[in-house]
């Protein structure tokens, strides 16, 4: 055996790399860079999650191999993540999706040999056939199911105090200045975000937020505004309900995002840069593009890329996609340094 064979893809989430975007600091006069999450083994930041998740469970006795059945909702990223880790651990897993997930991310998740359950994505968060309480029913007829709820479990947002934030000090030599993440469970911006304000209380950290997301209001009023309707292309960037996972006091700023320049972000990124990333990676673009003024050169900026573009093949990146839905030719995007 080779000195770096592992002894399991496991072993291979985490310190992923944290790489400079050349022509958009160059263009801002500022340093940015992107933690490229996409390079997780399941191709999403979501493997750290749900990595800590199972192995808290596993340490408490809630699961057992070979006998315990793992439930989740999820946008698709959770779903593959929590596929291949049941598969390796030998769990049997189901899957509730959002119908609106893109083709790529249902079957990978079927590959990975997890069972898919489509929701519809208009349902309201407590309606029985909406994906979170269809996860919830599943889990609760089924023996030996384990709900294990990215949303509620805070090992979700333990898994980035634990690694992601302490990999983006050590990478920036603590000089981070700005982080910009997509929230949706809130997970991943909030322990990053604590982890760093520890370290330093002046960075700053900025979320996008979709529109018609109830994050945005929530962290300016503290009201909890049901009749928002979450409207967005982008997966992984908003909330309908405010999951416990998102610590709002770590957090200085939510900015809402246009879907439209969010994708163009990504696809201009990948013939820029070439960085495939996933449509909430353009949607930390578009946050980036409204803070710019404020930047100078002293400043460094982390991006966070929660995944890989090829997750989005038959979506964003995808000409008919983007004819169907209003981006026309690829040589009209958006700059993120206009
Ligand atoms: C593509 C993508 N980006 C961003 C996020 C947001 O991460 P978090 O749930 O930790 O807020 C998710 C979560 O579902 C995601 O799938």
């Amino acid at each position: 055996m080779s000195l770096n064979s592992q002894s399991s893809i496991l072993a291979s989430i985490g310190n992923t790399p944290l790489v400079k975007l050349q022509g958009i600091s160059k263009s801002l006069n500022a340093n940015v860079y992107a933690k490229l999450e996409g390079l997780n083994p399941g191709m999403s930041i979501k493997d750290r999650t749900v990595l800590c998740m199972i192995e808290q469970a596993e340490s408490e006795g809630l699961i057992t191999p070979g006998v315990s059945t793992i439930v989740e909702a999820s946008s698709g990223n959770t779903g593959y993540s929590l596929a291949m880790i049941c598969g390796i651990k030998g769990y049997k897993c189901i899957v509730t999706v959002k119908d609106k997930a893109s083709k790529e991310k249902i079957n990978m998740i079927k590959a990975m040999g997890a069972e898919v359950v489509l929701c519809p994505s208009g349902a309201k968060p407590d309606d029985p056939d909406s994906y979170y309480e269809k996860a919830k029913s599943i889990s609760e007829s089924i023996e030996h199911a384990f709900y294990i709820n990215q949303n509620f479990n805070l090992y979700n947002q333990k898994a980035h105090y634990k690694t992601t934030g302490p990999e983006i000090w050590e990478q920036t030599d603590g000089k981070i200045t700005y982080l910009i993440s997509p929230a949706s469970t809130g997970g991943t911006i909030s322990g990053i975000a604590k982890f760093l304000k520890e370290k330093n209380p002046a960075i700053k950290v900025i979320s996008a937020d979709s529109e018609g997301s109830v994050l945005k209001k929530y962290h300016e009023t503290n009201e909890y505004d049901k009749s928002l309707k979450k409207k967005t292309w982008l997966e992984g960037v908003g909330k309908d309900i405010i999951p416990p996972n998102i610590s709002m006091d770590h957090i200085d700023e939510f900015l809402i995002v246009n879907d439209e320049r969010s994708v163009e972000n990504i696809i201009h990124l990948a013939k820029t840069e070439g960085i495939m990333a996933g449509g909430s990676s353009g949607a930390a673009m578009e946050a980036l593009c409204q803070v710019k003024d404020r930047l100078t050169s002293d400043d460094t900026v982390v991006l966070i890329f929660s995944d890989h573009g090829s997750k989005y093949l038959s979506k964003f990146y995808d000409t008919e996609w983007q004819v169907d839905n209003g981006l026309e030719t690829i040589e009209n995007v958006i700059r993120v340094t206009e």
